[in-house]
């Protein structure tokens, strides 16, 4: 067990934990930020996804080690009840999710390759989006989300 620092949503937290541990598990289980979510545990769904430095990254592959100095953005952070991100509001106006289970996930891919491409083409978000996987085939009303917060 090892003292750890993180910052994340804007907040600094010092937490005691294995530093092998998932930042997954972490935000989930230490520090109570549920809306990241567990699909497959390996790397594969982006059901956990979550920003470091601006890029969505799988939570649940990435030891809370390699995350110490940098900044980390949840579901949480995306946005507030009374003042929803773009994107989330786009969400709501194509009525995107469908069982909702790995849409923070996607909502978080959706913000960073909008932070980082304010314009993409539908090639580069069907690249960007690739690596989260829905069940419910949500994804052609994810790419016109997408598409609506850009135009
Ligand atoms: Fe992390 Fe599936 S739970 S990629």
């Amino acid at each position: 067990m090892n003292m750890i620092s993180l910052h994340i949503n804007g907040k600094y937290y010092t937490i005691e934990d294995d530093p092998a541990t998932p930042l997954l598990w972490v935000l989930r289980d230490s520090l109570g930020l549920k809306g990241t979510k567990y699909g497959c545990g390996i790397g594969q769904c982006g059901a956990c996804s979550v920003m470091v430095d601006g890029v969505s990254i799988r939570s649940c592959a990435l030891p809370v080690e390699t995350v110490t100095d940098k900044t980390i953005v949840t579901i949480e952070g995306i946005g507030t009840e009374d003042r929803l991100h773009p994107v989330q509001e786009a969400w709501i106006a194509e009525d995107v999710p469908q069982c909702g289970y790995c849409q923070s996930g996607q909502i978080i891919s959706a913000v960073s390759l909008l932070d980082q491409n304010p314009d993409p083409s539908l090639q580069q978000i069907k690249k960007a989006m690739d690596g989260n996987l829905c069940r419910c085939g949500t994804y052609n009303r994810i790419e016109k989300a997408i598409l609506r917060v850009k135009s």
